[in-house]
């Protein structure tokens, strides 16, 4: 039984349904967007002395399979799941599997060091989030990492595009206290919140170093969470 849902629909046009103009300022490539989470990521890994190609690495709610393209040819496997059959259509290319039940990954457990999930919480109905993430938990092997990332509910700019994006019309934002929370759903402990995205691309490529300095000032447009299983 597929559980989906919206993005099924949205899925033929789904690079112009998360388009509006204001986002189009800051800029209007969605591989940016994915750059920044990669690098986020990478920055993460090297500063834990983490290589991430002796990681097995699950991409939850992948979509379209952007992040997965990206990255997935730097971690020692790369899988990705979604419960929309037709966002995964395009994703031949991908080593990816239909979520058939929403708070249920389709994976055995301990097979993952590393756990995504991009702009997926916030269309999960918050009285399920809860369960998804401790299957998170089950998927992941000791040690590994969950990452979060999110739209910050704290920036208003963010707040007016979800409202004129019209995939996001059922979106329902969480702070990044929430986030922190739902890692320890997983048996995570949280171990950094980053925010990200202050500057649009144009910026972004000539002055980068400003937003590096801001990472802990919770107003980018974005943010990560990112956690490590405990199962001490
Ligand atoms: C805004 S899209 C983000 C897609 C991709 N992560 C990206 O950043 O391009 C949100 C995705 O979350 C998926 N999703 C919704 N509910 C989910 C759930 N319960 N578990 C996993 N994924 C879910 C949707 O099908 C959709 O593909």
């Amino acid at each position: 039984m597929s559980t989906t849902t919206e993005f099924d629909e949205y899925a033929p046009q789904y690079d112009d349904l998360v388009r509006s103009p204001i986002r189009d300022k800051f800029s209007t490539d969605s591989v940016f967007f994915a750059e920044r989470k990669w690098q986020l990521l990478q920055q993460y890994l090297s500063r834990r002395g983490l290589d991430s190609h002796d990681m097995a690495w699950l991409d939850v709610g992948c979509g379209t399979g952007t992040l997965l393209r990206l990255a997935g040819e730097a971690f020692q496997s790369a899988a990705g799941c979604d419960p929309s059959s037709e966002m995964l259509e395009t994703c031949e290319d991908l080593q990816i599997s239909v979520q058939t039940e929403s708070t249920r990954l389709p994976f055995d457990a301990d097979q993952f060091d590393l756990v995504t999930l991009v702009c997926v919480l916030h269309h999960v109905v918050p009285g399920e989030r809860r369960a998804l993430m401790q299957d998170v938990g089950r998927v992941l092997r000791p040690g590994g990492l969950v990452c979060i990332f999110e739209h910050n509910p704290l920036n208003p700019v963010t707040r007016l595009v979800v409202s004129q994006t019209p995939v996001d019309r059922d979106a329902v934002l969480l702070s990044s206290g929430e986030a922190r929370r739902l890692l320890g759903d997983a048996g995570c402990v949280p171990s950094r919140v980053e925010y990200f995205l202050y500057l649009p691309e144009s910026l972004y490529r000539r002055a980068g170093r400003i937003e590096r300095l801001a990472t802990r000032v919770p107003l980018g447009g974005q943010y990560a969470a990112i956690g490590t299983y405990d199962v001490g």
